[in-house]
């Protein structure tokens, strides 16, 4: 059969690479500590399943969900917009529910026309969806360096105007995974304007927006008077729902929202019901992302502090589950993950997110306080 040629390239998606070792290992009998998915091991929202089993108990039988969301799945992220950011939105038509913000990242490409070879632009370290879209919509795309001296943040000066004229989606994603570097209210600033300029779509994907330690992270959200925006928010993080499937797909331009959800109801993507209603609870509630926020902070606190007194360099943890780092001795990825693998730590290579990542390695802290501390313990073990 004559496959697309984006599966036959049949790259395996990097995370999955460190799930197959870490996985080896355990049948070995190994006692393995998985650090390399950013999937809670805490607790959801409590709220959350109350919600499944109340719909789930109340009603004898589960239809069909509407793709774009249920009204007052809608009508809840719009309150929770406005009081977090004073954002006036339609719920009809400036916001839509989405399957997990996974899959709006990959299918939003689908709703512009490529044929002119206009890009997409992302950083050379990132989600790795970004680039499994364009390639699989046979889209093309530019990886924007990443490097410690600009903070991991492109280089937006670097690029000139007939560059920014190719571009129609630039994705940001601030906080970012695996680096947590956050993008300053000013870069958001310039960014725009060169977005209006230039007619671009600023993609942002804010999964990590509620777990910021120190000042408030800047979101799309804030700019009310732009359409050169779409914002993605996830409750996977923030509510520690991963498996849930739901996040919020935003924008104050009703013709890309309309469009957006023309693409994606043949596609099948809506949310089961209950699990929107489990949505809605989480909307709803403001305290437990702080109080999930502060838990995050202190097992970064641990596990940066034995890092560091190993001579690691972490760079910025100031927000995310991630931190990202490098060590003068153990000169690549490779190295550093096959360090981690000697105290039985399953950490994800820095190379796995680019090229850029040569060097560096990500370690994940959303696992239970006692793992965090055993964690830490190990890494004071390491031999370095
Ligand atoms: C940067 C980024 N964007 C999007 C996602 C997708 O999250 P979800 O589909 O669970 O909303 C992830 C998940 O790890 C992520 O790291």
């Amino acid at each position: 059969m004559n496959f697309s040629k984006y599966v036959k390239s049949k790259k395996l998606y990097s995370l999955a690479v460190c799930k197959h070792k870490a996985n080896e290992l355990k049948a070995q009998g190994r006692d393995i500590i998985s650090l390399y998915i950013g999937d809670p091991k805490e607790d959801t929202f409590e709220g959350s399943p109350k919600a499944v089993i109340s719909y789930l108990e109340n009603n004898s039988r589960v239809n069909y969900p509407l793709s774009r969301g249920q009204g007052n799945l809608l009508s809840a992220v719009a309150d929770w917009a406005k009081r977090t950011y004073e954002i006036d939105l339609d719920p009809k038509t400036q916001i839509i529910s989405c399957n997990g913000t996974k899959e709006a990242v990959f299918h939003l490409p689908l709703v512009f026309d490529w044929s002119d070879g206009s890009e997409i632009f992302f950083g050379s370290i990132a989600y790795p969806v970004y680039k499994a879209s364009a390639e699989a919509f046979g889209i093309n795309y530019r990886e924007l360096p990443l490097k410690a001296e600009n903070n991991f943040l492109p280089d937006l000066d670097s690029l000139s105007p007939s560059d920014w004229d190719k571009c129609r989606m630039f994705w940001l994603n601030s906080p970012h995974n695996p680096t947590s570097a956050i993008a300053s209210r000013q870069y958001i600033e310039k960014l725009l304007a060169l977005a209006e300029k230039h007619d671009f779509l600023i993609c942002s994907d804010e999964c990590y927006l509620e777990i910021a330690y120190g000042e408030k992270v800047t979101s799309l959200l804030e700019f009310h008077n732009s359409k050169n925006w779409i914002v993605l928010r996830s409750l996977s993080k923030r509510s520690r729902m991963t498996g849930y499937r739901s996040g919020a797909v935003i924008s104050l331009n009703k013709e890309l929202i309309a469009a957006f959800a023309f693409i994606r109801a043949p596609a099948g993507l809506g949310s089961p019901v209950f699990v929107q209603e489990a949505a809605i609870a989480a909307w709803s509630d403001d305290e437990h992302p702080n109080v999930f926020r502060d838990d995050y902070k202190q097992k970064r606190d641990i596990i940066k502090a034995a890092l560091e007194a190993k001579g690691f360099y972490v760079f910025g943890g100031e927000a995310t589950f991630y931190l990202w780092f490098s060590h003068e001795k153990l000169p690549s990825s490779k190295a550093i993950f096959e360090k981690f693998l000697e105290k039985d730590l399953v950490i994800t290579p820095g190379d796995a997110f680019g090229d850029d990542g040569k060097g560096y390695a990500r370690l994940v802290y959303c696992v239970g306080e006692e793992l965090c501390k055993q964690t830490a313990s190990r890494i004071m073990e390491l031999e370095i």
